[in-house]
This record gives structure tokens, C-alpha cells and sequence, in this order.
């Protein structure tokens, strides 16, 4: 048996905070942000939006375009640093609730910005190993409400959203998820850690200092040459393991992190600029989401076609990576 990626769905809020609003609240300009980053804007959940709300509406598309109906679906995992709450209940039980999903397993993992290749590789490896059929795979994130918004080295990078897909079992190896890649170095997690406290109102109570300690805090310059590093070196990897070049590539879909970032990567694999797939302008890092947000923007576009291949590459705190060689199921049949 093997896993299919049949579909894809996502939800961004509604609300816009540009690059000349984040002027107003930090010392910072447009042009820093667009040369540093490529970032132009980020989506914010309203304050009563969850992130299991965003999630459940991605899922929600995701399931309607898989040709998979709700009552099939026997797994679900959401990855997710910023949960509705963070010890529990997971996020992914709450979707499964709003979704109205048969009484079925589901979790949430922690893996940051690499959360959504995490859960493709957890979702093959469920339904290779015969145990589940029809996975639904979400990365739901509000940073918002992990965002230090007086601190202008994070609060311009991370924006609000969701993204999901369906993966499921097929017999048919044209079909199948090729192979998927998964690190991780705890000695690096000082670069990119909340040292404190959740995205609720547990630290509501807590002084300011305290308080501070509950939002994300970055050594963004080493961040990004180990970003760089790690994943040309993933995906020069997973290549060569899989006997591929860039050439059999269709769409590199990277980690949406830094415009920066996903050039030096691009440059260094030789990928043509039609090959990479870019969002980062429009949604900020999203972490989890941004993947799968990304995925979405492709299909909506209309440029994902059933058979295309997809190169994942992603990268995030704790540190953690992986890649993932993904040729598009298109809906069961
Ligand atoms: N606006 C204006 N100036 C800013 C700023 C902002 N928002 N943020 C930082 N600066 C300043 C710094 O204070 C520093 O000033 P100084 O030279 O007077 O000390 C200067 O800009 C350069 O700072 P530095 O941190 O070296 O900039 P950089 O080129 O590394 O860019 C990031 C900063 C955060 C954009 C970049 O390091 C990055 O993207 N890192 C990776 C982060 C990431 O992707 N994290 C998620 C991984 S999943």
C-alpha cells in the first residue's frame, strides 16, 4: 500500500497588517523589511478566531476536493506551535469535533516550521503500514498570539493561518508519496524558542518580564545560515537518494521564511525561477501552515496538475528540517 496526496485547502483570516502599519507600532520601514525578507504583508486572527477555527476551515476544503468524504477520514494530526491550548485538548481533536468527523484518532505534533513535512511523513507511514487509510494532515498556526509586537526583529516575520491536506491509500505506485526526509538538532534550540507560557490566557497573570518570556525569541542571523545550510543539504540529499535531479522537479515548494533564504537554496540547486513557489510576500512565515498555504496558492492558481512533482523543504525551531518528494494524486477517482 501506499500514500496518495490527493488535495489540498487552506484559510488565511482576514485581516491585512502591512509593512506601513508595523512602521507605526516598531522602528522599522518598508524597504528593511521588503530587502531583508520579501515580506510585504501578514494575516492576523481576529482575538476570538483559534487557530483550531483556521484549521478546521482549511480541513474542511481539503476534505470536499479530496473525492474522500469526512465519514472515511481515520486519522488526524495537526501540527502546531501556537494550539487553541498547550497541554490539552490537541487542536487536532477540536477540529475533528467542528468538523463533525467520526470518532477517530487524532494529535498534534510540535515541530515548528517544519510541522507539515513531519505530518506527511507521520500520515505515510500510518497508512504504509496498513493501520489507517485516509489521513487528513493540518498545520494551523495564530503566532499572533505568540508575537512580541515590540520586538522588530520577530514581529515583522510571522503572520496567521492554515493549511491542510488529505493523504491517502492507494495501490496505484504512479500515485505515491515518493520519500520524506526528518532531522533534528536539539542544540540549536536556543535559536528559536518561547521559554515560557502558551497563546490562552495563562499568561495574562503573569508580570511583564514573565510575560515577555511567553512570545517567540530569535538569534535571527545565525538562524538563517543554518537555514541555508540545512536545507540545500536536505534536499541535495533526498535527490540523490531518490536517483532525481532538479530537473524532475515541477514546483519546489519551500518553508515561506525569508524571500532571502529560499533564493540562496534556489541558487544553490539550480532551480529556475518558475520552478519555486512563492508566497512569502503575501503571508509572512505562517510555520506550519505555510507549506500547505503555499500548496494551496498553486492549485488555486491553477498550476498544480495531477502527476506534477513537488519538492517540500522546510526548516524550523528546535531545530528541526526535513524535505519530501510529493507527486500530486489529484481526488480518488
Ligand atoms: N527593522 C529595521 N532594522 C532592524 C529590524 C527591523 N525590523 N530588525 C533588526 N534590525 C536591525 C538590527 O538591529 C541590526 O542593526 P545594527 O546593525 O545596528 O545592530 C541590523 O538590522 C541587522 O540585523 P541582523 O539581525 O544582522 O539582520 P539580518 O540581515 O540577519 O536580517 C532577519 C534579520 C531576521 C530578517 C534574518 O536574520 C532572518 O530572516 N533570519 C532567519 C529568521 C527565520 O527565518 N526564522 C524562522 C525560521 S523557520
Amino acid at each position: 500500500m501506499y500514500a496518495a496526496f490527493r488535495s489540498v485547502g487552506a484559510y488565511v483570516p482576514e485581516r491585512i497588517l502591512t509593512n506601513e502599519a508595523l512602521e507605526k507600532m516598531v522602528d522599522t520601514s518598508d524597504e528593511w523589511i521588503t530587502k531583508r525578507t520579501g515580506i510585504k504583508e501578514r494575516h492576523i486572527a481576529a482575538e476570538d478566531e483559534f487557530t483550531s477555527d483556521m484549521g478546521s476551515k482549511a480541513a474542511a476544503q481539503a476534505i470536499e476536493r479530496s473525492g474522500i468524504s469526512k465519514d472515511e477520514i481515520d486519522l488526524v494530526i495537526c501540527a502546531t506551535i501556537s494550539p487553541d491550548y498547550f497541554n490539552m485538548p490537541s487542536t487536532a481533536t477540536i477540529i475533528s469535533s467542528k468538523l463533525g468527523l467520526p470518532n477517530v484518532m487524532a494529535f498534534d505534533i510540535s515541530a515548528a516550521c517544519t510541522g507539515f513535512v513531519y505530518v506527511v511523513s507521520i500520515a505515510k507511514a500510518f497508512i504504509e503500514s496498513g493501520m489507517k487509510k485516509n489521513v487528513l494532515v493540518i498545520g494551523a498556526e495564530k503566532l499572533s498570539a505568540i508575537t512580541d509586537y515590540t520586538d522588530r526583529a520577530t514581529c515583522i516575520l510571522f503572520g496567521d493561518g492554515a493549511g491542510a491536506a488529505v493523504i491517502s491509500a492507494t495501490e496505484n505506485r504512479e500515485e505515491a508519496i515518493i520519500d520524506v526526509h526528518t532531522g533534528a538538532d536539539g542544540t540549536y534550540a536556543d535559536l528559536l524558542m518561547t521559554p515560557n507560557g502558551g497563546t490562552g490566557s495563562a499568561h495574562d497573570a503573569l508580570d511583564a518580564e514573565a510575560k515577555s518570556s511567553c512570545f517567540m525569541q530569535m538569534k535571527g542571523n545565525e538562524t538563517f545560515k543554518v537555514a541555508v545550510r540545512t536545507l540545500t543539504n536536505d534536499v541535495k540529499a533526498i535527490l540523490d537518494e531518490n536517483n532525481m535531479t532538479s530537473d524532475d522537479i515541477k514546483h519546489f515548494v519551500p518553508h515561506q521564511a525569508n524571500y532571502r533564504i529560499i533564493k540562496a537554496v534556489g541558487d544553490a540547486l539550480k532551480l529556475k525561477e518558475e520552478q519555486i513557489v512563492l508566497t512569502v510576500h503575501k503571508y509572512g512565515n505562517t510555520s506550519g501552515s505555510s507549506i500547505p498555504i503555499a500548496i494551496n496558492d498553486l492549485y488555486e492558481s491553477g498550476k498544480l496538475h495531477q502527476g506534477d512533482m513537488m519538492l517540500l523543504d522546510a526548516f524550523g525551531g528546535g531545530l528541526t528540517w526535513g524535505s519530501a518528494l510529493i507527486p500530486f494524486a489529484g481526488p480518488k477517482a
